[in-house]
């Protein structure tokens, strides 16, 4: 898969890219990831990318020539284009597992007053948000996006059965409780049924923990 980001400030990319898990992937050219400065394509003198709102207001918004640019030369058949907004519809496991399912998604980060409506309305595929508060951008999400997204694509996690007992998936509530070795710290014990090596009574407590956890942190899912 590969994953484009247009963005402002290409700069906040370096480093969570560049670790661990998504940083094996790049090495085993699993995922591509490639950011892009968006003022490669601002058109006037100025490299400007954004401008005043028309009707008068706070803050600058992102104009629409250069991320048309950007597309022109950034889209192919199989690409999904991608804008991060507080406005877009709300990121979750469900859609991260649909997204990594793309060839190439490109995704736009601007930075947060507004975008000229004409980007929304001509040139995205889709809009999303991570979640309903307000950054100062669009790259955190963008991050937060490629990141979810990625750990799902074939071969990136090396043990994909962790895929199926974690939070979110279809009629499944949160983790259940992990421990691992001291087993008494500070008088604070490891529950003695994980000890005790009955893989159904383990399972079965897991199972408990897992709905208790749901119900006090989010009884929405519970159905
Ligand atoms: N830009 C600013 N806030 C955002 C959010 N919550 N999700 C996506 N993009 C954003």
């Amino acid at each position: 898969m590969k994953i484009e980001v247009v963005t402002l400030f290409p700069k906040m990319f370096v480093g969570p890219f560049d670790e661990s898990i998504i940083k094996r992937a790049r090495e085993k050219g699993l995922v591509e990831i490639v950011i892009h400065d968006i003022r490669k394509w601002a058109k006037d003198r100025h490299k400007s990318v954004d401008d005043r709102p028309y009707g008068g207001g706070v803050g600058m918004i992102l104009k629409v020539e250069p991320v048309y640019e950007a597309l022109k030369e950034l889209k192919s058949k199989n690409s999904k284009i991608i804008l991060l907004t507080p406005q877009g519809k709300t990121f979750n496991q469900t859609l991260a597992r649909k997204l990594s399912k793309f060839q190439h998604l490109i995704l736009i980060a601007g930075h947060y007053e507004g975008y000229d409506e004409r980007i929304r309305k001509h040139l995205v595929d889709e809009e999303i948000s991570i979640g309903d508060y307000v950054l100062t951008g669009g790259e955190l999400p963008a991050m937060v996006l490629v990141d979810a997204v990625a750990r799902l694509v074939p071969k990136v996690l090396v043990k994909p059965e962790a895929l199926r007992h974690e939070s979110f998936n279809q009629n499944q509530g949160l983790d259940y409780p992990q421990f691992t070795r001291p087993e008494k710290f500070q008088g604070w014990r490891v529950p003695k049924v994980l000890l005790s090596g009955n893989h159904k009574e383990i399972e079965k407590w897991r199972k408990k923990e897992s709905f208790k956890t749901t119900k006090k942190n989010r009884p929405d899912l519970i159905k």
